[in-house]
């Protein structure tokens, strides 16, 4: 069976992250989307929050599912038997940072390699950070997120 890692703070679930989730899910018989459990990263919304709306959104498709992870990312993805991870790559300012970790966690375990996708272009702008500036700032995010993560964004901002 193939099996693939799609890590990240989901914090929240964008359509993008729903864009890749769905290449992914072509390409392997089995992708766990996985939320990092990071405690010095400071989410607006809890690990269970975040797990509950990827639930909503994506956790009723077949072939994906939702997990959570502290740790090593690479040690999560062998202790899960997956031999690659999933990553999105939106523009050339991703890549940096991407090229780091995925040269790091080579380094780490050679049997876990990581894989890019790249989102539908009108999804290139899109990210959890600035969905939250807008949302805070009363702007509408409703064509950018899944309904689910609408309605829970505008209740953490107008609570
Ligand atoms: O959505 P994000 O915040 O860009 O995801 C980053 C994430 C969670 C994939 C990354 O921080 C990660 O893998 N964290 C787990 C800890 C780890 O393995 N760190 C070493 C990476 S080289």
């Amino acid at each position: 069976m193939s099996r693939a890692i799609y890590p990240g703070s989901f914090d929240p679930v964008t359509n993008g992250h729903l864009d890749v989730i769905e290449r992914a899910r072509k390409l392997f018989d089995e992708v766990i989307v996985a939320v990092a459990h990071n405690d010095e990263k400071e989410a607006l919304f809890t690990l269970q929050e975040r797990l509950d709306l990827l639930q909503e959104t994506v956790g009723k498709i077949d072939n994906v599912r939702i997990a959570q992870f502290e740790g090593l990312l690479v040690e999560f993805a062998m202790e899960q038997k997956a031999r690659a991870v999933i990553r999105g790559l939106r523009a050339v300012s991703d890549f940096e940072f991407e090229f780091q970790m995925a040269l790091m966690n080579r380094k780490l375990e050679t049997g876990v390699e990581t894989i890019f996708l790249m989102p539908k272009e009108e999804y290139t702008y899109l990210s959890s950070r600035i969905i939250k500036e807008i949302a805070r700032l009363g702007g509408d995010i409703s064509g950018f997120v899944p309904a689910c993560v609408a309605k829970a964004l505008r209740r953490k901002f107008n609570p």
